[in-house]
């Protein structure tokens, strides 16, 4: 029996990790799930409800309750969403609330593609494939701000989208559980100097590395 292509992308804001990840699973026929999804709809509960943010059990009750079925949300994704949802993910019990419903996901027979910060290193430390994609903090950061203008917005200024991602790293990165790192066995992806089709032609590449290697090719 073939094993699950269970493929674990992870990176910073604005790396790159869905873009690729929604291609990757596409090209290999798999279920794809953006775990940052999970955070930044425990987050709006959260507002929603007058729940305080900073209090861990209050947060976790939130996450616990969550229907996965709001994920489809398409404000979900805006950058503010993503402020708060990496406010709530610092706490231990929010991220223990969210673990049984992504490793269930990333369970099906046949594989499946989740990005986020800890899906290498946390959630599916067995996967087949990890791959950990960066981009400059500058870069990611123009991203961000082409992409917030291409959607209407005038009030985005480069400057402060800058310092926001560099925040966001920090917390991510420096947070005590489950912080943003390349699991050992990652295969690092750096995107800075890479378009889309750059970027999915190399992670094609390494997944089919993988398989052949696997398949004693
Ligand atoms: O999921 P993540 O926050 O890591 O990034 P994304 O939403 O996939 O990409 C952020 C923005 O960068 C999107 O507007 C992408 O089109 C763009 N992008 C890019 O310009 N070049 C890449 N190699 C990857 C993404
Ligand atoms: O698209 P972008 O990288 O900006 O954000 P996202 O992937 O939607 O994640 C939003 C926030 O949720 C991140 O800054 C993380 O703090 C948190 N998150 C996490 O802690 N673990 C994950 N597996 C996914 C997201």
């Amino acid at each position: 029996m073939t094993r699950p292509l269970t493929i674990a992308i992870d990176g910073p804001a604005a790396a790159g990790k869905g873009t690729l990840a929604k291609r990757v699973a596409a090209r290999y026929r798999l279920p794809y799930l953006d775990t940052g999804l999970l955070y930044r709809a425990v987050g709006r509960q959260i507002l929603a409800g007058g729940v305080d943010p900073d209090d861990p059990q209050a947060a976790a009750r939130v996450a616990r309750g969550l229907d996965v079925a709001d994920l489809d949300d398409p404000t979900l994704r805006g950058h503010e969403a993503g402020e708060l949802a990496s406010r709530i993910a610092v706490h231990a019990p929010v991220r223990e609330a969210l673990v049984a419903f992504q490793r269930g996901f990333a369970a099906r027979p046949e594989g499946a593609v989740l990005d986020g910060r800890d899906i290498g290193t946390v959630i599916c430390p067995h996967a087949r494939v990890k791959i950990f994609v960066t981009a400059s903090a500058e870069v990611r950061a123009r991203r961000r701000t082409d992409e917030l203008v291409a959607h209407g917005r005038r009030d985005v200024e480069y400057g402060r989208i800058l310092a926001e991602v560099k925040a966001r790293d920090e917390r991510d990165s420096g947070r005590d559980v489950a912080p943003l790192k390349p699991a050992d066995d990652a295969h690092l992806l750096d995107t800075s100097q890479l378009d889309i089709d750059a970027a999915f032609r190399a992670a094609c590449d390494v997944v089919d590395r993988v398989l052949a290697a696997q398949d004693g090719h």
